[in-house]
């Protein structure tokens, strides 16, 4: 068995159009009319065929999602400023980035192919909050009617309304956002049904952005989730506490796949178990200075570099080519084990980008993912990661050869299975019938929900 670095083609990728899209800005009153025509001819047609053929069931343009589960959600019809009305202000919600590009289509961000209906976007890692929502809004398991509902959705962005205020010293104005929601919530009706317990909170980032312990500044951090009241609800987020968190649960953070319908789930599963992939191994990511729970990022770095079975996608400083999703999931793509160094917190959006090129992932904490993502991971740990600890100064290679290929293969079988259930499908996703992130979490909360009525019962 050789190991080589050449680069291979994912040719289910799609390509990048660079010539259409200079094309594309230069006239843009001909291109709207041309799509005016085009519009109007297609509905002609439309009618034609709908008026000329018995509609049979072979009509399968687009079937809306159905309701499988014994469950309903009530989805809060909040006031603006609690959720997109934050958005206004999207060029300031992050002091690093201008969130604009990435609040843009629900939370998915920018097309990564402007040809055409794509479902691959430049997705942000802290944005599921609106990819949650969008999906919400379109589930087909969502009453209108409070009354009946087993679960009640709080549409807080709540990650969002966290990061536009990091450098706000006023702890008081820091929380007050927050602290409004928390009122406004617990003052509605239905919410006395059981003291918020049916409620819950869906944060695309983690739970220390929310956890500020006292009256010191704790890196920017408010209050939300030490608030009793929302002790009292759950609270889903990418990153949960995991001593205190008790209400907290994992969600993934969303990758760059948000397919429209389950046939483009499986054609992509089919790809990466046919893919060639030449690498042992594989690190993308970059230093961290003077983080203690880091300090293993630099060991992996060193140890990457030094093999010649490990392909290393070094992010320093504005490395761009870390932020180009196809750069990433092809280094991925061409790996059999992806390593997953704790970062700037526990977590990371890597684990899932992994996932999706499958390639099993190695990690190095047990709060990167198994104390996190309980609702969607398999009790074996050892089917589908492989675990090192850190303190052990583990040869990673060596180790690595260790594991025989067919359990190799057996491991990344596990981890293609998994892709569906840690995807966010497209919120207008039609023809879709496997259970995303959102199917798997409403379930979950559903469940909980009722055995909590049995039990007081
Ligand atoms: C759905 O759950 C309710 C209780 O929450 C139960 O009464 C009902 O029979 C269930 N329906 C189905 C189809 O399982
Ligand atoms: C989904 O469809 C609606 C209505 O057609 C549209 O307004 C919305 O932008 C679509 N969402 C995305 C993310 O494309
Ligand atoms: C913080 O802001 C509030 C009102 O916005 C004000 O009443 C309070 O005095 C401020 N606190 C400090 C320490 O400046
Ligand atoms: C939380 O729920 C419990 C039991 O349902 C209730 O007794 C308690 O008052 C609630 N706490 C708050 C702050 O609402
Ligand atoms: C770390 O080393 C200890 C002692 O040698 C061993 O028992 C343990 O299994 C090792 N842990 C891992 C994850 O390799």
């Amino acid at each position: 068995m050789t190991y080589t670095k050449r680069q291979i083609k994912i040719n289910h990728w799609p390509e990048k159009k660079d010539k259409e899209k200079e094309k594309y800005p230069k006239n843009s009153e001909t291109i709207k009319l041309i799509v005016l025509t085009l519009l109007l001819s297609f509905s002609i047609c439309f009618l034609f065929l709908i008026l000329h053929f018995p509609f049979t069931t072979e009509f399968t343009a687009s079937i809306p999602r159905k309701c499988y589960h014994n469950f309903t959600v009530y989805v809060y019809d909040l006031p603006k400023e609690f959720n997109i009305g934050i958005l206004q202000n999207c060029r300031h919600l992050n002091i690093y980035t201008n969130m604009c590009p990435h609040v843009a289509n629900n939370g998915l961000g920018q097309p990564l192919y402007r040809s055409g209906r794509t479902s691959w976007f430049a997705t942000h890692q802290f944005i599921a909050e609106m990819i949650f929502h969008a999906r919400v809004k379109n589930h087909p398991c969502r009453t209108c009617e409070p009354n009946n509902a087993d679960i009640f959705y709080v549409p807080f962005y709540g990650g969002l309304y966290a990061s536009s205020v990091f450098r706000e010293q006023n702890l008081t104005n820091r929380d007050e956002l927050a602290v409004r929601l928390v009122d406004y919530i617990s003052g509605q009706r239905w919410w006395k049904r059981s003291n918020g317990r049916d409620h819950f909170l869906a944060i695309g980032r983690t739970a220390w952005d929310f956890m500020r312990s006292s009256d010191t500044d704790d890196f920017g951090a408010n209050m939300l989730m030490q608030m009793p009241r929302v002790k009292n609800m759950s609270v889903l987020t990418v990153e949960r506490q995991p001593w205190k968190g008790d209400n907290h649960f994992g969600i993934p953070y969303p990758s760059y796949f948000h397919p429209y319908t389950s046939a483009e789930m499986v054609t992509w599963q089919d790809k990466m178990r046919r893919v060639d992939r030449p690498n042992l191994f594989s690190f993308v990511g970059g230093p961290r200075k003077g983080l203690e729970k880091a300090a293993i990022r630099d060991k992996l770095i060193k140890q990457c570099a030094e093999s010649s079975h490990c392909e290393l996608l070094k992010c320093e400083n504005g490395g761009s080519r870390c932020h180009d999703p196809m750069t990433v999931l092809g280094v991925m793509a061409r790996s059999r084990f992806c390593l997953q160094a704790p970062g700037d917190s526990y977590t990371r959006r890597s684990t899932f980008d992994a996932m999706l090129a499958g390639c099993i992932p190695v990690f190095f904490s047990p709060h990167t993912m198994y104390t996190q993502y309980l609702w969607y991971l398999p009790d074996d740990k050892r089917s589908y990661s492989v675990f090192m600890d850190e303190k052990n100064n583990t040869h990673i290679e060596q180790e690595l050869l260790r594991i025989s290929e067919s359990e190799v293969v057996q491991m990344r079988e596990t981890v293609i299975d998994l892709i569906p259930s840690v995807t966010y499908a497209h919120p207008n996703a039609t023809n879709y019938d496997l259970p995303d992130a959102v199917d798997v979490a409403l379930e979950a909360l559903a469940k909980q929900a009722r055995d909590k009525v049995v039990v007081s019962l």
